[in-house]
């Protein structure tokens, strides 16, 4: 977007942002084919003989019936998917008298991850999960309970049931040795017994976008979708069981975790990828892998905007003789939360880029820019904000390629229903804290979705990883319970 006439950029400046701003934004058209291309690749995926070559896995999650409320006990939750790794004591309780709904009760504790236990041996990052385990049961006097466990796992992983599922690869910055191709249960199972300090019974491994499905599921029943945009980028759905040529059953639903973050993989984004995500790409270390998740999610926003930054700077445009020692220059140094805290101070006025109008909105600018060693006058902070705009613009906008692509295969699914009106249950940083993400993208849902016959809106999930998981591993539990009796 250009700025009004308030702007302090002059003509040749703006010109030259403009060129920027056209080499980052999508058309209306474009987003079209890329939703198209979506659908395709979910076809591919869910196909028997497809599916070896298809990027987009289209993962069975084995998580088919959605929790009926009569779901009881105490279960201990997991959540591994980023630089935190979270253990949870959620506590499923008789409903209240006047609330119909179950009560659900938690506790946690956060537990870093250290980068190397991340990219160290896979035996040291499942030591130190037992490890926080033991830390958590101690404290909460529960070291000598077998409680039911399900662990969400944000990776992509092969499920041959609800209690196994091996890595197919790393995402987000994992590269700990041994453990693609394992089955992550058994290496828990594994460190737990190597510790000889409690005993847990694994029930489920749930990616988290099937958490966040099943936490909005148990209040919205609309909820057919569970999206992530924050770390990492992925959505799951609820697909009719006998279009899921791998499996053998065809009754009823089930879960299925797309994996949509290694869309176009195989090339099929190429045309749409500029000179910024070319380098993201080949600076990172899952090179050629998740590029639609590396031109949408918080772990590359940030590094998408630098690198627009630094070509700018080098092209005489902004940051007039910034040194090439100041921080712009370094790989990661931009985060993904300073463009939502640049958009916010920026949003606050109608007039965009008028940062006049702003209290205290260019001098907020300025400040994240002198953290990294950036001296900024207005018009520098204008165009900052502007190519902040275009980079989070388009992932919003890809986004909603992505969920429009799976609406719209919900509703191929429904053919007996004219008007279908699904929720999608989104949780993630990016989502959360973006001041216009949420908007952008809703905005183009429903454009991408006009006549289509399906109507998507949006719910907040709370917690999906620790509660959803919970949930799943409740149901689970009650309908093992059910079997052996
Ligand atoms: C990455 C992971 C995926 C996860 C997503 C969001 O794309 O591969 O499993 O759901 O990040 O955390």
């Amino acid at each position: 977007m250009s700025c009004s006439k308030h702007t302090a950029v002059s003509p040749a400046i703006d010109q030259k942002v403009k060129e920027v701003e056209a080499k980052i934004n999508l058309s209306d058209e474009q987003l079209n084919s890329i939703m198209l291309k979506l659908m395709d690749e979910m076809k591919k995926g869910l196909g028997k003989d497809t599916n070896a070559e298809a990027k987009v896995k289209m993962i069975p999650s084995f998580v088919k019936a959605l929790p009926d409320g009569t779901e009881r006990g105490s279960f201990l939750a997991l959540d591994l998917g980023g630089t935190n790794f979270r253990v949870l004591l959620v506590k499923i309780n008789e409903p209240d008298a006047k609330n119909s709904k179950p009560n659900i009760e938690m506790d946690s504790q956060i537990y870093k991850m250290p980068e190397d236990v991340i990219t160290g041996s896979g035996t040291a990052l499942f030591d130190h999960i037992a490890s926080c385990m033991a830390d958590f049961l101690r404290k909460l006097n529960l070291l000598d309970q077998k409680l039911p466990v399900g662990f969400t796992f944000s990776f992509p992983c092969k499920q041959e049931g609800l209690d196994h599922g091996t890595l197919i690869t790393w995402t987000k910055g994992f590269t700990a040795s041994g453990v693609v191709g394992q089955d992550i249960v058994k290496m828990l199972r594994e460190a737990i017994d190597r510790r000889g300090e409690f005993q847990c019974d694994i029930v489920a491994v749930v990616n988290d976008t099937v958490g966040t499905l099943m936490s909005c599921a148990h209040t919205y029943p609309q909820c057919k979708v569970g999206l992530i945009v924050g770390t990492g980028s992925n959505a799951c759905y609820m697909e009719k069981t006998s279009n899921i040529e791998l499996l053998e059953s065809d009754d009823g639903d089930m879960c299925i975790n797309m994996e949509w973050g290694a869309f176009g993989d195989d090339g099929t984004l190429d045309e749409y990828r500029n000179e910024y995500d070319q380098h993201v790409d080949e600076h990172s270390l899952n090179r050629g892998k998740q590029l639609y998740e590396k031109m949408i999610s918080g772990m590359y926003m940030g590094e998408i905007v630098r690198l627009v930054l630094c070509q700018l700077t080098k092209d005489g445009v902004i940051f007039g003789g910034l040194s090439h020692d100041s921080h712009l220059f370094t790989a990661g140094k931009f985060e993904t939360s300073y463009v939502s805290q640049i958009e916010s101070f920026a949003k606050v006025s109608s007039k965009k880029c008028d940062l006049n109008a702003v209290p205290g909105g260019m001098t907020a600018v300025q400040n994240i820019l002198a953290s990294l060693d950036i001296g900024a006058i207005r018009a520098d902070c204008e165009v900052v904000i502007r190519v902040c705009e275009a980079v989070s613009k388009r992932a919003a906008h890809l986004c909603a390629a992505g969920v429009a692509a799976v609406a719209r295969k919900i509703k191929a699914n429904h053919p007996e229903k004219d008007d279908l009106s699904i929720t999608v249950g989104v949780d993630g940083t990016v989502y959360k804290k973006h001041p216009t993400f949420s908007n952008l993208m809703n905005e183009k849902v429903k454009l991408l979705c006009k006549e289509s016959g399906v109507n998507v809106d949006f719910a907040l999930s709370y917690d999906g990883s620790g509660k959803g998981a919970a949930l799943i591993t409740a149901v689970a539990h009650r309908l093992q319970r059910q079997v052996v009796n």
